[in-house]
């Protein structure tokens, strides 16, 4: 049984509290949204979990562990896996030799015909795989975050963390990106979704967090997160920001 549980985070990068005292716990294969306005801290809540940084006090467990002061190779192989903001690639290896590299360097795979085969199921899933031998940089941005989600899919973490999948992605791909949530969902794995579109966060999730310049000021089903007063005050001041 999936069982994640944030307790209390803070992070402060000098004088910047960006996360005042996080808690929350994800409990069986649900599908989080994680949303609020540019600067909430959600994708450096995304580096905590992942173990990239550091926090500055707090506690995050997975199941049995304690996995906040773990580096990231460790958290993945205790079942939590993220994707990047900023997509990531080995931009000189073709798209098969960046599905072989995280589940090599955790020590999945089995064999090379084995690997071969998921990793080809997998580009085939992603509708990526006539792409399989051309180099990563080749691809374009929507095609890159496919990549992404496929080398994530290799290593199968429990718990996985999609930091704006749909950023900068071509509408027939969204298609592929829902039908990947989904899927990675029903195999009961947990996700925390992370977007700024409100219509597949709507779409997809069962439950919504909400940050609000560190705070997290909602945790609900979406029908009662929408209309909590806090959030659309969140929302609001930020859009009068923006017009101003
Ligand atoms: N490494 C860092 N050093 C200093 N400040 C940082 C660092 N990383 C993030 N911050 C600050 O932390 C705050 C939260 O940033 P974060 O990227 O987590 O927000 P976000 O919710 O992901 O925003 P967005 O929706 O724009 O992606 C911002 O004020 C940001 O400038
Ligand atoms: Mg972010």
């Amino acid at each position: 049984m999936i069982h994640l549980k944030v307790t209390n985070l803070h992070k402060r990068f000098g004088g910047n509290h960006v996360l005042k005292g996080v808690s929350f716990e994800v409990n069986g294969p649900e599908l989080i949204g994680l949303i609020g306005p540019n600067g909430a801290g959600k994708t450096t809540l995304t580096n905590i979990l992942d173990g990239a940084i550091k926090p500055t006090s707090g506690t995050v467990y997975l199941g049995e562990r304690r996995i906040d002061q773990f580096p990231p190779f460790e958290v993945a192989r205790a079942g939590l896996g993220r994707t990047f903001q900023v997509t990531r690639s080995f931009r000189r290896m073709t798209v098969l030799e960046n599905l072989f590299v995280p589940a090599l360097a955790l020590g999945h795979a089995r064999g090379r015909a084995d690997l071969t085969e998921r990793a080809m199921e997998v580009l085939e899933f992603l509708t990526i795989d006539h792409l399989r031998n051309e180099y990563a940089q080749a691809l374009s941005g929507g095609q890159q975050k496919l990549l992404e989600l496929g080398r994530l899919l290799m290593l199968d973490p429990d718990v996985i963390i999609l930091d704006e999948p749909f950023a900068g992605v071509h509408p027939g791909l969204m298609e592929v990106i829902y039908a990947y949530i989904r899927r990675v969902n029903d195999a009961g794995k947990a996700i925390i979704l992370i977007s700024h579109q409100m219509d597949p966060i709507f779409s997809l999730c069962g439950r919504l967090l909400v940050l609000n310049f560190g705070d997290l000021i909602a945790d609900g089903p979406p029908d009662e997160v929408k209309n909590d007063p806090a959030v659309i005050e969140a929302y609001l001041g930020a859009e009068e920001e923006e017009t101003a």
